[in-house]
């Protein structure tokens, strides 16, 4: 790495951010891209982020990625809100431009096309659990291409919320809506731990089914999808994907996909191709 005086600085905003694997991925594109600048993680407390984020603007960064617990808290600290942000109500990715800071998310973006690797969405039934904050952007890109939502959570009542904004169905039984999806989408926090109760009996997927989890380790979920041989994803391609189109905002640059999946080969990223699953 080459930091010079004219070096421009991006970076990552959350609370905790040592797990981040973004620095890896970002700072592998911009050394193969040749460009001058540098991606750094900066861990900033809740009660922080007012004064940070006017420092960081005032220090010179030209863009920053935004993770956990800020995406919905720095809509109320920026200048400008992209349509996509209004819809979602969160922001992942910050650019500083002529003093001002305009709010986009790629979240949604990312999953569709790490989802595209897999399989074409459009007019699929998809099963999504969870209602959380994932779930918005996970919802957004499929009526956004015209797929078929049911959507479930373990609390019904924020499900039927979410249903009413996005306009989608709600389904109570898994197992029924298991039977009717052609693809499920895990958006829930389940499965970060191997001790967690599975969300269904996964036994009860078809070979026919695709699975995403948006958990980057290899879930028992995504486990049991190999297992049975469908086509299946972790959460690694949308992490990619969606920090690819942040890079696109800030630099202007086509991001360079395949460098920043090899930079994270150390890191767990599949080696495998998604399109071969193994069958056992
Ligand atoms: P994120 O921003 O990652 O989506 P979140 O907004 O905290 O995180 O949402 C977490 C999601 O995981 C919610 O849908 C939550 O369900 P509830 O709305 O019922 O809380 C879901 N979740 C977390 N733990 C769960 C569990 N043990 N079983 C089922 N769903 C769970």
């Amino acid at each position: 790495m080459n930091v010079k005086g004219t070096t421009e600085l991006l970076g990552v905003i959350g609370f905790p951010i040592k797990h981040s694997l973004s620095p890896v991925f970002q700072n592998a594109a911009l050394s193969y891209m040749g460009i001058d600048a540098v991606y750094v993680p900066f861990e900033i407390r809740p009660e922080d982020l007012k004064e940070a984020l006017n420092g960081l603007r005032l220090a010179g960064v030209k863009g920053l990625n935004v993770t956990v617990p800020h995406k919905e808290a720095v809509l109320e600290l920026v200048d400008e809100i992209s349509d996509e942000v209004e819809k979602i109500g969160a922001a992942n990715t910050l650019k500083f431009y002529e003093g001002k800071i305009v709010a986009y998310n790629t979240d949604w973006i990312g999953f569709l096309k790490a989802a595209e690797e897999l399989t074409d969405l459009r007019e699929k039934k998809v099963l999504v659990l969870g209602a959380g904050g994932a779930s918005r952007a996970v919802l957004y890109a499929l009526k956004k291409v015209g797929a078929s939502v049911l959507l479930w959570n373990r609390t019904k009542e924020k499900a039927i919320r979410l249903a009413k904004e996005f306009e989608v169905s709600v389904i109570d039984n898994l197992e029924e809506g298991l039977e009717m999806a052609e693809v499920v989408v895990n958006t829930t926090s389940v499965g970060l731990k191997d001790e967690d109760k599975p969300l269904f009996d996964y036994g009860r997927l078809s070979e026919d089914h695709v699975v995403i989890d948006l958990i980057y380790r290899e879930t028992p979920l995504v486990r049991a999808a190999r297992e049975k041989g469908c086509r299946f994803q972790t959460g690694f391609p949308m992490l990619v994907y969606q920090g690819a189109e942040s890079f696109r905002i800030w630099t202007g640059c086509e991001p360079p996909v395949k460098i920043m999946k090899l930079s994270l080969q150390d890191y767990g990223y599949p080696t495998e191709s998604p399109r071969t699953p193994s069958r056992t």
